[in-house]
């Protein structure tokens, strides 16, 4: 891979537009935005750009574009794909310090927001007025709006409510040539043209950097239920999954833990119930949101009717909104307990939910025959599963050359049961080897045309998505 430095000559020119506060080719600087949260890698840009004005990124684009550096659009750097690497040196281009929520429009329930706004302070902001932005990755506290609509996060609420995409209404974008575009309208519905809205919604920041947002809200649920349902086994927890919607209740979050998820979390969750042990096989963890506390006792009964019928253990309801809050703790930490146990890669696998039992077993058996375990967890309700394969004291060799083969067959398992190789964390640099699964040449010829329209130079975030 090609690194490019900054030449003086765009340095200068960089620095013109941004000032000392706004660009650095420090050590601390480079090292600080070369990270996300994949794996342990680590790519550097050979400068930092953080703009406050779309002005500031149109100019700096433009400069690249001249120049022909690479420019690499970074949000909150918790992305699990690597989709925020400067693999290719050149500008990284962080937006957060463009963090404004610029207005609240509580007539059209819609909010205006800069890319670099953390997705749980756009929460809290609007919870304040009654209202409700769902998507909610694990990473909340940390990850930006600009970020989540760059991959099409997804989170535990996208079961009822959606993925990110279903609430991006209209994106300012600057192309790759430094103009400036709104891809659409601020309304519910459009049938004008192509919709550039959600193609640019999880481009992974290879078609433009979104600059604003216009984001589609929701009226607060006034009641939420949540429970804890503990199952001997993996399988058994999977299959129950299926049967609650097929029973007619759409739960707001249907999280799945296996055994070691929990067993490693707890160790770095405080203030979980007594009852929160890491003996059963797994959980799930199911919240019922709605706007009656009749309707939404209602549904948990059916819910745990449907557990019941499963086998499920005795079920933990959260009663205060403390031990809600521990609980969902405990969910959150899974990711960040996992990488600190071990290193390991990451599988974001989704599958239509009635054949996520199949993808789970499938996962387990591909496993004991290369001799890899693997920490699975993730979004029952959407089928999406995030597999996490833990090196532990598996030798390098194995984790560098075998273990391909294995998630390749782990992907070829998901795509086989009508599934695809990202739910919600992409493709970014990590899964790009594996596209060929998914798509044919005629499918990413089209999306190689789609990107040279964009970008003609390829400065874009270059070495992402496609193979
Ligand atoms: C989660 C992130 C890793 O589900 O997607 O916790
Ligand atoms: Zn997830």
């Amino acid at each position: 891979m090609t690194y490019h430095e900054v030449p003086e000559s765009a340095y200068a020119a960089l620095m013109a537009v941004l000032g000392p506060e706004g660009l650095s080719r420090e050590e601390d600087a480079r090292l600080a935005y070369g990270h996300d949260e994949t794996e342990d890698l680590s790519y550097p840009p050979a400068v930092v750009a953080r703009p406050l004005t779309t002005a500031q990124v149109a100019e700096t684009v433009r400069i690249c574009a001249r120049h022909a550096l690479p420019v690499t659009p970074i949000g909150g750097r918790t992305g699990l794909s690597g989709g925020a690497l400067s693999v290719h040196g050149g500008v990284g281009l962080a937006v957060d310090r463009m963090n404004a929520i610029e207005a609240i429009d509580e007539r059209n329930l819609q909010v205006v927001v800069q890319p670099g706004v953390i997705t749980q302070v756009l929460q809290d902001a609007v919870a304040a007025a009654g209202l409700y932005y769902p998507p909610d990755p694990s990473s909340r506290g940390s990850c930006t709006i600009g970020g989540n609509i760059a991959e099409n996060a997804g989170g535990p609420r996208a079961v009822k409510y959606g993925v990110t995409r279903d609430f991006v209404l209209n994106l300012e974008v600057v192309l790759p040539g430094g103009e400036v575009i709104w891809t659409g309208a601020n309304t519910l519905k459009n049938a004008t043209g192509y919709d550039l809205t959600r193609l640019v919604v999880g481009s992974e920041g290879t078609l433009g950097i979104i600059t604003k947002a216009v984001l589609k809200l929701v009226p607060l649920p006034k009641e939420t239920r949540l429970m804890l349902v503990p199952f001997a086994s993996a399988e058994r927890a999977c299959e129950a999954v299926s049967a609650t919607f097929r029973a007619g209740v759409t739960p707001s979050a249907m999280e799945f833990m296996e055994r070691d998820a929990i067993a490693w979390t707890l160790r770095y969750t405080e203030g979980l119930p007594a009852q929160v042990t890491a003996d059963p096989g797994a959980y799930l963890l199911i919240e019922v949101d709605g706007d009656h506390a009749d309707a939404v006792m209602r549904d948990c009964e059916t819910v745990l009717g449907v557990m019941e019928g499963h086998g499920a253990g005795e079920v933990l309801f959260a009663e205060t909104s403390a031990e809600k809050d521990a609980l969902w703790r405990m969910r959150r930490s899974v990711p960040v307990s996992v990488k600190a146990h071990s290193v390991y890669k990451e599988e974001d696998t989704v599958v239509p939910r009635f054949a996520l039992p199949r993808l789970l077993a499938g996962v387990k058996e591909i496993g004991r025959r290369h001799g890899f375990t693997s920490v699975c967890y993730g979004h029952a309700g959407d089928g999406n599963l995030h597999v996490n394969i833990i090196k532990g004291d598996l030798p390098d060799a194995f984790w560098e050359q075998e273990l391909p083969k294995a998630i390749r067959e782990i992907f070829e398992l998901t795509v086989s049961l009508g599934g695809t190789l990202s739910g919600e964390h992409g493709i970014g640099l990590v899964q790009r080897p594996y596209m060929d699964i998914a798509f044919s040449d005629v499918q990413i010829a089209l999306m190689r045309g789609i990107k040279a329209a964009f970008d003609p130079q390829g400065i874009m975030n270059p070495g992402k998505v496609l193979p």
